[in-house]
């Protein structure tokens, strides 16, 4: 089975159990509505394409650990879409789950969501305790404080941001987490893949600034123009587009390098590539590339 059937069917098994009746319809219904249709799941796609490059001895933890992620994911853009962070109406081309179902639902969404991710790992423990408790405390370290998403988000309400600090917290945790869990999942040693985590997750946000600032809300499904909106520091702002362009190439190709040796290695070279292909407004490039002086 390919990876992105893996954890579409290992999401959906673990939102059918957080809707079993006795539940309230509406805030079962949100659950659903949060993480279907799902985005680009690329923080999964990486923990899967590591464990298996690592050999995926256990599959079924590795469907854990990507379905943990990817709820994790889910809630911190429900949160995020809330009137007292970014107030945003749109997600993933539908109303954001404040919108749609209020705002009580959607702080209640972003909170079962959450929960619901750690207890999908702790039934995982009956598969590999050891490895279960590792993947729980890197994901947790990669959520909350002071190093994942939570103290991303904190630093929004600072005077002064550490805007290398706030990336790597807000951005880089998860595909550091992603890394990381995959190679738990299969047995091997998490430190050796946070480099190569940290590089996607800065090169991840470069393409998230040059999606910001090239494309409108039709084609990404969110408002855009947050960041000159919001007064955040911006890739695009700074380097100009061809300069942030070059710029995440060349963090890819660092990430690249940065492979630790397992037996997929060439495997995870080429879904790195992918990825950036995916990620990179190329068509945006090309369109520049073939424009008539004056049009
Ligand atoms: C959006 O992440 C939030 C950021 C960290 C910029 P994605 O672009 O991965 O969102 P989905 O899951 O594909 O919608
Ligand atoms: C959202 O960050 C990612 C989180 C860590 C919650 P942004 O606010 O920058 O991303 P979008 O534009 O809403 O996806
Ligand atoms: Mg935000
Ligand atoms: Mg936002």
């Amino acid at each position: 089975m390919g990876f992105s059937k893996r954890i579409d069917q290992a999401i959906a098994a673990a939102i059918r159990s957080g809707q079993a009746a006795p539940s309230p319809g509406k805030l079962a219904s949100a659950l659903h509505y949060t993480v279907n249709p799902g985005g680009a799941r690329i923080r999964p796609t990486i923990l899967m394409s590591v464990a298996s490059a690592c050999g995926d001895d256990k599959p079924a933890l590795a469907d854990a650990a990507a379905t943990a992620l990817e709820l994790i994911h889910c809630a911190s853009l429900v949160h995020d879409d809330l009137p007292c962070f970014d107030d945003a109406d749109t997600r993933r081309g539908k109303p954001a789950v404040h919108r749609a179902f209020g705002e009580p639902l959607a702080v209640l969404t972003g909170d079962s969501l959450i929960i619901m991710a750690f207890e999908v790992l702790a039934k995982a423990a009956t598969i590999d305790p050891a490895r279960a408790a590792q993947m729980m405390i890197v994901l947790a370290n990669r959520s909350g404080m002071p190093n994942g998403i939570c103290a991303g988000q904190g630093w929004e309400s600072e005077d002064t941001i550490d805007l290398s600090a706030y990336h790597r917290a807000k951005t880089g945790a998860l595909f550091i987490a992603a890394t990381q869990m995959g190679a738990l999942a299969a047995g091997q040693e998490a430190e050796p893949w946070e480099e190569l985590g940290a590089r996607i997750g800065e090169a991840f946000q470069v393409a998230d600034d040059l999606r910001d600032a090239l494309y409108d809300e039709d084609v990404l499904g969110k408002p855009v123009g947050q960041d000159d909106l919001h007064g955040r520091p911006n890739a695009v702002n700074e380097l100009g587009v061809e300069g942030a362009i070059n710029r995440m190439r060349d963090i890819l190709s660092g990430a690249i390098a940065s492979i630790p040796k397992c037996p997929g290695e060439a495997m995870l070279a080429a879904m790195v590539n992918a990825q950036a292909e995916a990620l990179t407004p190329l068509k945006w490039r090309a369109a520049q590339a073939n424009r008539v002086p004056g049009e």
